[in-house]
């Protein structure tokens, strides 16, 4: 099962396979666990970098 941890002041991670479709409309498949930055900091989007900590 995939599920999806909301960390508090962090990121969005979904543990479990799942795709991510990017705004170009290409795809991209995770197969196991995948962080996803929710603060806009990151120089890596969609991916959480650890910017959010500093
Ligand atoms: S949530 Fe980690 S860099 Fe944005």
């Amino acid at each position: 099962m995939t599920k999806v941890n909301l960390l508090e002041n962090g990121p969005l991670v979904i543990v479990g396979e799942h795709t991510i479709t990017h705004p170009d409309g290409t795809q991209e498949v995770k197969p196991s666990r995948a962080s996803y930055c929710r603060c806009e900091k990151s120089a890596n989007m969609p991916f959480c970098d650890g910017a959010h900590k500093g």
